[in-house]
């Protein structure tokens, strides 16, 4: 097959109305960048005709402002899933114009193939590198590029000259057969290789190839202040206190860690801790502080689903790839996310948590039980399979007129089976062999602001009767006092 290149318009224009769309990359990292805007822009011409023109949108995780934000501006996104975080399209799907499944990262991929999600019609894959025979070398981010790959009718390429050719031998592409055939899937070590570093697709189902060369829409980070410097040092210091113990082996475990400020400024404060030696991440997102901890020599291999980094820390990545080759690999989601190498390595996961409440119960996902935020990711592959599963948060948010902490979640993501330990700039709740009485007291006492403590040793002591403790008529009392006065403090227990 001789390589036909089109415009990304010409490319918009064989998709059609209903269609179901999977695109590659995993955060902005790898995701298509101009035939994503190109069929917002369809989008927009076809409603101004009059005509109905609306998609089912699959990506990996988050997308850049190029796919998320153009379609749903166009209102183009009849149907997303798994994960997002792009402003305009959670306006569309708190407002219902976009019905939305929040789902597990891991999940996905699987769930397509066993038909659960209805057919492919299009992948539209970002890449590095394409040959006339169908063998693709990705960029950044993998994300479920090779199931879409193999599902779709058709594939439409997005060949980004921003990406060296000379990456091919960053991914490893591995997918397992479905029930009864899967066998275990054989990571070991996070190093360890299992599959191909090309994804191969049918070459005569590639519809045409749209060149390139937009680099990822990555926001950066807001620098660690008093309160994220805090969060990371209460994680490393626990972290060690453990390693002192034996509960962590000397060699340390592999390290997960979710996505967002905090997260970069624990990655920073474990680097900077003398005390922790060393160590290996097993995770999805690899961010912006793991390259500066693989250069100092703080992390010795990340694995990871994308390179979700600035561009110009990429470009430097890349100018430096004789040093960064044999210590970073991409992985699909459903292998990076895995929950059973999740276990088997016996990771230490640190997540982010929106909201917990005192018996350790923990909302990622939901705005005062209502409005969704972002999606559930891949924080629960990891915390249910986690060697320790540990959740961050500040214990205050909206300047304090929110306790993290309040007596129950108002939505609930990861149950109390599965939280281990909590840990905000206030201190550290080890949950485990806590009854849950016991739970709500070291939480109280070592994670919560002080402004909130009395007023959640109130609930605790009010709250007399079963084994998890709930005045059920007040355990949303906060939540409620929070939209009628815009402050929780005001709270009362009457
Ligand atoms: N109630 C209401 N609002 C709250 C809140 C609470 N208890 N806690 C925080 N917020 C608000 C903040 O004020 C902020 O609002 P703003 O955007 O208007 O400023 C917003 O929620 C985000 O808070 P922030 O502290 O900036 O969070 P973050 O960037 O660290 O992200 C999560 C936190 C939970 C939203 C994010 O980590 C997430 O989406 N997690 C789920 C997915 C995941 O864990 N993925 C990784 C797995 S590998």
């Amino acid at each position: 097959m001789s390589l036909k290149f089109i415009t990304a318009e010409e490319a918009a224009s064989y998709v059609k109305n209903g269609d179901q769309v999977g695109f590659s990359g995993f955060t902005p990292a790898g995701a298509p960048k101009v035939v994503s805007k190109a069929i917002a822009e369809k989008a927009v011409k076809e409603h101004e005709a009059g005509r109905e023109f609306q998609i089912g949108v699959f990506t990996g995780a988050s997308t850049g402002d190029a796919l998320d934000g153009e379609l749903a501006r166009a209102n183009a996104v009849s149907f997303r899933t798994p994960y997002q975080s792009n402003k305009d399209l959670r306006i569309n799907l708190n407002s219902g114009k976009t019905a939305y499944v929040d789902m597990h990262l891991s999940n996905l991929a699987q769930e397509l193939r066993y038909g659960f999600l209805g057919k492919m019609d299009f992948a539209i894959l970002e890449v590095a590198d394409v040959t006339e025979d169908g063998e693709l070398i990705l960029t950044s981010g993998v994300g479920i590029s090779p199931t879409i790959a193999h599902l779709a009718d058709k594939i439409i390429i997005e060949l980004n000259s921003n990406h060296p050719k000379f990456i091919k031998g960053l991914h490893d592409i591995y997918e397992p057969l479905d029930p009864p055939y899967r066998r275990e899937i054989p990571v070991y070590s996070p190093s360890d290789r299992i599959g191909s570093p090309v994804l191969k697709v049918n070459p005569a189902k590639i519809v045409g190839i749209v060149e390139t060369n937009k680099p990822d829409q990555t926001g950066g980070f807001t620098p660690a202040d008093e309160v994220t410097t805090a969060v990371g040092e209460n994680v490393a210091a626990f972290l060690v206190k453990e390693l002192k113990a034996g509960r962590i082996p000397a060699s340390f475990l592999p390290i997960q860690s979710g996505v967002g400020n905090i997260a970069n400024a624990v990655l920073g404060a474990l680097g900077r801790d003398s005390a922790v030696p060393p160590f290996t991440m097993y995770t999805e997102v690899i961010q912006d502080s793991v390259i500066g901890l693989l250069r100092s020599g703080d992390i010795k291999f990340a694995s990871g689903c994308s390179l979700s980094i600035s561009p110009a820390l990429l470009d430097d990545v890349y100018k430096n790839w004789e040093f960064f080759k044999d210590k970073l690999v991409l992985r699909p989601q459903e292998i990076s996310n895995n929950p059973e190498v999740a276990r088997r390595l016996g990771l230490i996961t640190i997540n982010t948590a929106l909201e917990v409440d005192i018996f350790g119960n923990v909302n990622s996902t939901h705005v005062l039980g209502t409005k969704m935020m972002n999606g559930i990711g891949g924080s629960g592959d990891f915390t249910r399979n986690a060697y320790i599963s540990i959740f961050t948060t500040p214990s205050i948010a909206k300047c304090g007129k929110i306790s993290s902490i309040v007596p129950m979640v108002s939505h609930l993501d990861h149950s109390e089976h599965s939280v281990k330990v909590l840990i905000t700039e206030q201190g550290v709740a080890d949950f485990r062999g806590k009854s849950p009485i016991q739970r709500a007291e070291a939480i109280i006492e070592n994670c919560v602001h002080p402004d909130y403590k009395e007023m959640l040793w109130d609930y605790l002591k009010m709250s007399k009767c079963g084994h998890t403790p709930h005045s059920l008529n007040m355990s949303n009392a906060m939540h409620l006092e929070f939209t009628r006065s815009g402050d929780m403090h005001h709270t009362k227990w009457e």
